[in-house]
């Protein structure tokens, strides 16, 4: 009894604290309204593609419209491109190429797995999916914002090589609307 009226009474300040449910709905939402403008940019979506495993060539430097990448690169069910003998890194090196239309390059180079795709899915279903420890590397969302904060891969967003558009805000920021997204309970847009 004891643990639950101390546990009632946190529960009943927090709401104080936070306003009514509805509007840390409302802040939860406008949050990950700014991830997802993030995870869905072309520097992001174009690797985090489906089990067909074809890299997406997207965004402004490609064209007006997407289109799967040249060269009949294929990522397969490896993702680096072993089922057909041509791997990412054959042309993804370390460091950007120099020019524009070179290819990208960062430390790894490789399709993201298929449960953590986002091309083609909406707001509501990557919401869901971030949230899924089974489907997205078995991380906390506080470690979802550090990875963001973090990783090199997920960096090279920002520092995409000449010519093309790097995904807005930053990679610090990004990390703090997640945790902002995390703080209000993380509520997903209806689907
Ligand atoms: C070159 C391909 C590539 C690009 C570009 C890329 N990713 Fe990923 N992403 C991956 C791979 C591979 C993984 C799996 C690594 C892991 O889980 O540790 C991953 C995993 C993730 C994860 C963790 C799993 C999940 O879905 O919750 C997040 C978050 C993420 N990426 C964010 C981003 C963001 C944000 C960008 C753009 C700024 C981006 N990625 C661009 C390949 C890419
Ligand atoms: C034969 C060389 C070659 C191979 C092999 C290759 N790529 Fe690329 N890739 C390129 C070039 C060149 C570009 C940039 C084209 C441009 O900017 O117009 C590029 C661009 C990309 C982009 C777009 C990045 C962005 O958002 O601007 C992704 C994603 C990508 N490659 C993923 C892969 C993956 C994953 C593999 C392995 C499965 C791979 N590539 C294999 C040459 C290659």
């Amino acid at each position: 009894m004891k643990s639950m009226s101390s546990c009632c009474a946190a529960a009943l300040t927090a709401t104080a604290l936070l306003g009514a449910p509805a509007q840390a709905t409302e802040t939860g939402l406008q949050a990950w309204a700014k991830v997802h403008e993030v995870f869905s940019h072309p520097r992001c979506a174009n690797c985090h593609v489906d089990a067909g495993g074809v890299p997406i060539w997207s965004g402004a430097s490609y064209g007006a419209k997407p289109r799967a990448h040249g060269m009949n690169v294929q990522g397969g069910a490896s993702r680096i491109g072993a089922e057909n003998g041509l791997l990412c890194t054959t042309c993804h090196a370390h460091h950007n190429a120099g020019l524009p239309h070179g290819p990208p390059g960062a430390h790894v180079w490789l399709l993201a797995p298929v449960a953590m795709q986002w091309w083609g899915k909406t707001s509501a279903e990557i919401c869901a999916q971030i949230k899924d420890p089974a489907r997205n590397g078995g991380r906390t969302l506080a470690q979802v914002a550090e990875h963001v904060a973090k990783d090199e891969l997920v960096g090279w967003g920002w520092n995409p090589g000449p010519g093309r558009e790097p995904a807005p805000y930053s990679a610090e920021r990004t990390a703090a609307f997640i945790k902002d997204w995390a703080g209000q309970g993380a509520p997903c847009p209806p689907p």
